[in-house]
């Protein structure tokens, strides 16, 4: 969480800090903070409280250009959302802002009040501040301030424990940005005579495409003549820029009403960019691996363990059917924040697959490197390039659907289907759980799903009418079975999170055995029954429903009299097979969250208490 933005070279003005911000305020929304060093070593630092748009009015009061500076978009860990708590913090000479949380920022925080700083802050970044300072001033007055500034975060950082990215300024050396990476990220990108810093990339494109991704337990020091990168002992790191092939236009709303609309407008592209250059449909084979596919042990592996939060969680829970299928071999799908709180399992055979759009979130993290550390060979199935957990895993398959900016995932999740669905058909040619002729016959139906999510995206009036019957729900319960349980999972959870109505999910068979108990004239119940092999079964619960006087909204095949005679309203898909089907219900799934915030008028692009990247644990 949290957004951080750096620069240096001849001169920035407020403005360049503010639009980096924006570009990153999808990180964190809760306060926001920019400090701008001159030449002559004059500090200018302005903070606000809530959204970056409180920021814009005192844009003024900071300089019109300076060399060096840096900016935060902040969502709260430690201490209130308030202009206190903003970032940077200032010490002495030192100004800092930090993404990340410090561990152990109370015995720090005494030890340094015991030698006579005044915080004026609830954060525990104010102590890396002061830490900071304390180090730096201790240090002989004769050395060269640029020196001191080394040696002092060498000693700050070997003093912390937890998870920083830190973007710092020092008004004795008003040419140089100084950044830090430990578990949080930070994107280096180099234009002409000037450096920049991000936690994402999607602040730099504008200026740069060629980046740089800081690993952990690095340093980077950035003048406008060049960049000396170290590890946190102050022995030189070597690594080259290269380019990204993100665009401007990408992350720019495009005439959409938010980057919600758009990017569920955006899932054909991101469904068909994931396939692209993976399928010999002739042959009936597939690669999905960028980098480490050479040592990926596809032939050995005997079990996949499937690691992710949120809607990525989702996306694996529907991949598992599929995967299982084709593959024969056990999907277990774990939610990450609980897969290292258990006994390990895995052995050399086990691949240990985590799935995450942004890469960065902090529990998907630290699972993939208990599984790796626990001997499993590890896949990240991710889309932002250059993220965490690629570098924690043996191997990389990028989803390729684009910049993801709207808070609530929704391109990423099919695209991250359509991925493990792959990965599923790789596992199949090297078992040999399938001839290439079946492997080509999914692939026909995968080449499929981006026309067909193309016209259930024609049903976006349709379901908006309905948002306007549905909006004022207090409740809503969402069922589906096999894959379109998952499904129900995901249009649950995207409903709750956009527009705070409390939703539900269930296997349509678990229904009767508990919830069924809430069923009655006041509740809303959504039903995913496209005719597939699950069909008849479903339609039994929705029965059920209906001799109960629930209302029932179902999503299913176009033309169903069966079922629009059960429903109380009726969303047609065009009838699709078993494998493009749960990408058909999951348009309308997500246009109905959708079209339902808009109605209550919700922030559709950035829900209340949430963030894209969740880097805490
Ligand atoms: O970046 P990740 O895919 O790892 O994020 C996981 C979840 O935090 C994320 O999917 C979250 O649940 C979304 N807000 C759902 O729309």
């Amino acid at each position: 969480m949290c957004g951080v933005i750096g620069y240096v070279g001849l001169g920035a003005n407020p403005d360049f800090f503010f639009n980096g911000l924006k570009r990153l305020e999808y990180r964190g929304y809760d306060s926001a903070g920019i400090a701008m060093l001159t030449s002559d070593g004059t500090i200018s630092v302005e903070r606000a409280e809530g959204k970056l748009a409180n920021l814009q009015s005192k844009l003024a009061r900071l300089p019109a250009k300076a060399t060096v500076g840096i900016g935060h978009t902040r969502w709260a860990t430690h201490g209130r959302p308030t202009e206190n708590n903003a970032h940077p913090h200032r010490s002495g000479d030192i100004v800092l802002l930090h993404n990340g949380i410090i561990e152990n920022y109370r015995p720090l925080k005494e030890a340094l009040m015991a030698k006579g700083y005044t915080f004026t802050s609830e954060t525990d970044t104010e102590v890396a501040a002061h830490l900071l300072n304390a180090e730096y001033s201790a240090l002989p007055a004769s050395l060269p301030a640029f020196e001191k500034m080394q040696k002092a975060i060498y000693k700050t950082v070997a003093q912390l424990k937890g998870a920083f990215a830190f973007g710092i300024l020092c008004t004795k050396t008003p040419d140089v940005l100084y950044a830090v990476r430990l578990g949080s990220p930070m994107v280096i990108g180099e234009g002409e005579g000037e450096y920049y810093m991000a936690s994402g990339i999607t602040a730099l494109v504008e200026h740069t495409r060629r980046v740089m991704f800081l690993e952990d337990h690095e340093v980077a020091f950035l003048r406008s003549s060049g960049l000396t990168l170290t590890d946190f002992q102050g022995a030189p790191v070597k690594r080259d820029f290269q380019k990204v092939e993100w665009s401007v236009s990408m992350m720019e709303k495009g005439g959409y009403r938010h980057f919600m609309l758009k990017e569920i407008h955006e899932q054909p592209q991101a469904i068909a960019q994931t396939l692209q250059g993976r399928l010999e449909r002739e042959a009936g084979r597939v690669n999905i691996v960028d980098y480490g596919a050479a040592a990926l042990p596809l032939k050995s592996i005997d079990r996949l363990q499937i690691i992710a939060c949120g809607t990525s969680f989702y996306s694996g829970l529907l991949a598992k059917f599929f995967i299982e299928k084709f593959a024969r071999i056990p999907v277990e799908v774990d939610l990450a924040s609980e897969y290292r709180y258990r006994v390990s399992t895995v052995t050399k055979n086990t691949l240990a697959v985590a799935v995450s759009q942004s890469g960065e979130t902090m529990d998907t993290l630290q699972a993939i490197k208990f599984a790796r550390s626990s001997g499993a060979f590890t896949l990240g199935v991710l889309n932002v390039p250059g993220s965490s957990i690629a570098v924690a895993c043996h191997a990389e398959s990028l989803i390729h659907a684009g910049p993801e900016i709207g808070v609530a995932s929704t391109k990423a999740f099919s695209a991250q289907v359509t991925n493990l669905m792959m990965l599923g058909l790789a596992l199949a040619q090297e078992r040999e759980t399938m001839k290439p002729n079946e492997i080509g016959q999914v692939i026909e139906e995968l080449v499929k799903i981006p026309a067909f999510v193309e016209q259930c995206l024609g049903l976006s009036d349709a379901i908006e009418k309905l948002a306007n019957k549905y909006h004022s729900e207090r409740s809503i319960l969402f069922i589906g079975r096999g894959p379109q349980w998952a499904v129900a999972l995901e249009g649950a959870l995207k409903l709750k999170e956009l527009s705070y109505i409390h939703a539900e999910a269930y296997a349509a068979g678990e229904l009767k055995h508990g919830p069924i108990a809430l069923i009655d004239e006041d509740l809303t119940v959504v039903c995913l029954a496209p005719r597939d092999e699950y069909y008849e079964k479903t339609i039994s619960n929705i029965e059920e429903i209906k001799a109960r006087g629930g209302k029932i909204l179902a999503v299913g095949t176009e033309g169903d009299k069966d079922l629009m005679a059960l429903a109380d309203d009726f969303i047609g898909v065009p009838p699709t097979s078993s494998i493009v089907s749960p990408f058909a219900t999951t348009v309308p799934l997500h246009l109905l969250a959708y079209w339902i915030a808009v109605r209550k008028g919700t922030d559709v692009d950035q829900p209340r208490n949430l963030a894209k990247s969740v880097t805490v644990e």
